[in-house]
């Protein structure tokens, strides 16, 4: 037996095969090109498609079928927390969808709820309040994701959207600062907070790496592919080709500090007495040259990378360990 998590991106698929849940022993870490780009299938020639491409993963790579552990995409779905009145466990479930409808836009007949009790006070008091945070997918993309593997013989144990699965490989503790998470992808970014180790809010920024190489491509006339690899050998990096790629690259980036901006702002309204005290970049984008620096320096803020294979041992990838945070998480979460 053994865990085998899957991170479907745009750009690549990732694939950690790990021993357990605890140890971190890493067999296998396999990154391919998503050759479909496509992360939910749409329509009946794409479902074929895709299917054919998981089918083929598990066959060539010889991935274990026992457990395996799905990541969504996190704009399938809604994640809130809300503050409500104090209730036990029996009141809390019957009331719980009520509470959904009221804070999370999908319909109720297209949405799986998922909640958890995030804090909670000893004992029940006139005003005494919990915290609860609301996980709302939508039902018809989640199981058309399911089904697809249950086609090929796969029954997912657990799915999971990204920035819990961050969240968890992060290992916050409520004694750590205020701290931003910056999830960035090809297609777009997320950007959540955590404070007093609690998850709060996740925004979407629509300033995904694709962007960048689109402009790159623009400006000086290149395939997209040749605009990506300028992107990735010289990234933010003012002494290559006269800062030219620089200011290319600069206004997404900027884009991108303005959503920071807003989230720091949203924080703030909301937790006067409260300050970000650091940001975390995960994802292959936040390899970028010069980004750590770009967006520390327009923020005053402490900007780290994450460290996904930090505790790991075996099979740790060389390459692109950024990538990976989503599939490191996703293999840390009990069953
Ligand atoms: N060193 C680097 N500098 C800049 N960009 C990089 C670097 N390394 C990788 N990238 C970019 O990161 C992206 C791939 O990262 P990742 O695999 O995390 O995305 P994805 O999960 O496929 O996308 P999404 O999450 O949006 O579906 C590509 O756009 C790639 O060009
Ligand atoms: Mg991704």
């Amino acid at each position: 037996m053994s865990i085998t998590a899957i991170d479907i991106g745009a750009h690549s698929i990732k694939i950690i095969v790990a021993k357990d849940n605890k140890n971190q022993l890493i067999n296998k870490a396999i990154e391919i090109p998503n050759k479909l780009g496509l992360v939910v299938p749409k329509n009946d020639q794409e479902i074929l498609a895709f299917s054919e491409m998981i089918a083929n993963l598990f066959h060539d790579y010889k991935l274990d079928q026992s457990d395996v552990r799905l990541s969504l995409p996190e704009y399938l779905v809604t994640s809130k927390v809300i503050e409500i009145p104090f209730l036990n466990e029996a009141e809390l479930a019957s009331a719980i969808g009520w509470q959904a409808e009221q804070a999370i836009p999908i319909p109720k007949n297209d949405l799986v709820l998922q909640y958890q009790v995030l804090q909670k006070p000893e004992k029940k008091t006139p005003n005494a309040t919990m915290k609860v945070l609301l996980v709302g997918s939508r039902k018809s993309i989640v199981e058309k994701i399911n089904n697809i593997f249950l086609n090929i013989g796969i029954e997912a144990t657990i799915l999971e959207t990204q920035i819990f699965s961050i969240i968890r490989s992060l290992d916050i503790l409520s004694s750590d600062p205020e701290t931003i998470i910056l999830q960035m992808g090809k297609s777009s970014n997320d950007i959540a907070v955590i404070a007093n180790g609690m998850f709060e809010f996740v925004f979407n920024s629509k300033t995904g790496s694709s962007l960048i190489d689109g402009a790159i491509a623009q400006s000086f006339n290149l395939d997209i592919k040749q605009a990506e690899e300028y992107k990735i050998n010289y990234g933010l990096d003012q002494s290559q080709m006269e800062g030219k790629l620089t200011q290319i690259i600069s206004p997404v980036i900027d884009n991108l500090i303005i959503d920071l901006q807003k989230a720091i702002r949203f924080f703030t309204q909301n937790h006067p007495e409260q300050k970000i005290k650091r940001i975390v970049l995960s994802g292959g984008p936040a390899a970028m040259k010069g980004l750590t620096e770009k967006i520390s320096q327009a923020l005053g803020i402490e900007v780290l990378q994450v460290a996904p294979f930090a505790k790991a041992k075996g099979q740790i990838p060389e390459k692109n360990q950024l990538s990976f945070s989503v599939c490191m998480g996703l293999v840390a979460r009990k069953l």
